[in-house]
């Protein structure tokens, strides 16, 4: 029998809800594959900061680095919003990301029948879509130096960043990007705003000078404005989207709302080699957290992206997306993604079902 060491991170918020949920039905699916998991579990994020001082401590990172993959839920609240930006949770993911070299994040919006209804939008737009956002995650804006605040020249506070990205980091994203598209339905879109920032109009040159490796992908351009409104006019012109960090962060969440609910969105991050870490799109919920409301299907699905994705163990993870589609069949609903006619449910009674299932 396999067995895999997995870290798991429950950060804050929803994140130790949702992460006992997912956890458990690893374990379930794994049982019935005669593979094992052994999780060790580490602090990161708000939680990090209370009990070390700091939101990445040094064990966190080398507990991850030493394991085969990294399980995380989410980290941040409203406890911890007015620290500097330095201190805050969200170094803690950032510093994970970096040091884990995960630099293409995989975020798949594919709309399941169930819940078209639950979508704010119309059932003939969403229907039928399917798109893989590959969002570059340890470059540009948030990354990029200098930053900080200081005072300009008219001697007024001022806070900056800087979007930079050199042509190494373009390459890479957008040959996994080619790669992923060319196993999808061979169409990538480019998104960037190459028509006012230089950062952008390197990305499009490395995007078309990689294009030459995936002639039989075919590629296009858009501009980061338009694409936002064209995922909402009509998403099923998209397969695969590359794009950069921040605007594949923003972009994500938009998707988000043609599959009814962030809380249903999972997401992978991978780098060349080593563990990658599984994360749900969605964030710490502070405004749900500790109230049993919070949707842990998205940890579940990106529980099942690690699976796939890092271990090729592609019988456990689509046992993992065949018990939510089940659940889901049978009419059982978080507040998140609720309609009329079904069964609303827990985050914990939810975690029971989904083992029923499996
Ligand atoms: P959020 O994604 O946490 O919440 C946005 C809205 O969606 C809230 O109303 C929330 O209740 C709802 N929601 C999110 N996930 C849900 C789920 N699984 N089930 C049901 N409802 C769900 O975004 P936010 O409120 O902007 O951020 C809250 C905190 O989370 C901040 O500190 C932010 O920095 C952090 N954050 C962390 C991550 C991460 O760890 N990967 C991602 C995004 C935001
Ligand atoms: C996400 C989150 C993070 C990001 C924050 C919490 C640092 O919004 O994973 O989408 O911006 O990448
Ligand atoms: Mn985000």
């Amino acid at each position: 029998s396999k067995r895999y060491n997995v870290t798991i991170l429950p950060g804050d918020g929803i994140g130790p809800e949702i992460m006992r949920v997912a956890r458990s039905a690893l374990e379930a699916a794994g049982a019935r594959a005669d593979v094992a998991f052994a999780f060790e579990e580490g602090l990161v994020g708000g939680s990090a900061i209370d009990a070390h001082g700091t939101p990445l401590p040094e064990e966190t990172l080398e507990m991850c680095k030493a394991s085969d993959a990294v399980l995380l839920a989410a980290i941040g609240g409203y406890k911890w919003d007015n620290l500097p930006s330095a201190e805050r949770p969200e170094q803690g993911l950032l510093g994970l990301r970096a040091g884990l070299g995960v630099f293409a994040n995989l975020r798949p919006a594919n709309v399941l029948p169930q819940l078209i209804e639950a979508s704010t939008l119309r059932r003939d737009v969403v229907e039928g879509t399917d798109i893989m956002v590959v969002r570059e995650l340890t470059g540009g804006i948030y990354f990029g130096k200098p930053k900080g605040f200081g005072v300009n020249d008219a001697g007024e506070r001022i806070g900056f960043n800087t979007m930079v990205y050199s042509e190494p980091e373009v390459d890479r994203i957008a040959k996994v990007a080619f790669e992923i598209a060319r196993k999808r339905k061979g169409r990538l879109c480019s998104v960037e705003k190459a028509n006012v920032l230089e950062v952008s109009q390197l990305w499009k040159e490395r995007v078309i000078e990689t294009h030459k490796q995936f002639s039989d992908v075919e590629l296009s351009h858009m501009y980061v404005d338009n694409a936002a409104m064209q995922l909402i006019r009509n998403p099923t012109q998209f397969d695969t989207i590359v794009t950069g960090n921040i605007f594949g962060d923003i972009l994500s969440d938009a998707a988000s709302m043609l599959t009814g609910s962030i809380g249903m969105l999972p997401s992978a991050a991978i780098g060349l080699e080593g563990p990658g870490l599984y994360e749900p799109v969605h964030g710490s919920a502070p405004d749900i957290a500790g109230q049993d409301k919070a949707n842990p299907l998205a940890q579940v699905l990106s529980a099942a992206m690690m699976m796939r994705y890092q271990f090729g163990e592609e019988g456990i993870a689509s046992a993992l997306e065949k018990a939510v589609n089940d659940v889901l069949d049978d009419g059982y609903r978080t507040g998140d993604i609720m309609q009329e006619g079904k069964t609303l449910v827990g985050c914990v009674k939810m975690g029971e079902l989904l083992l029923a299932k499996l």
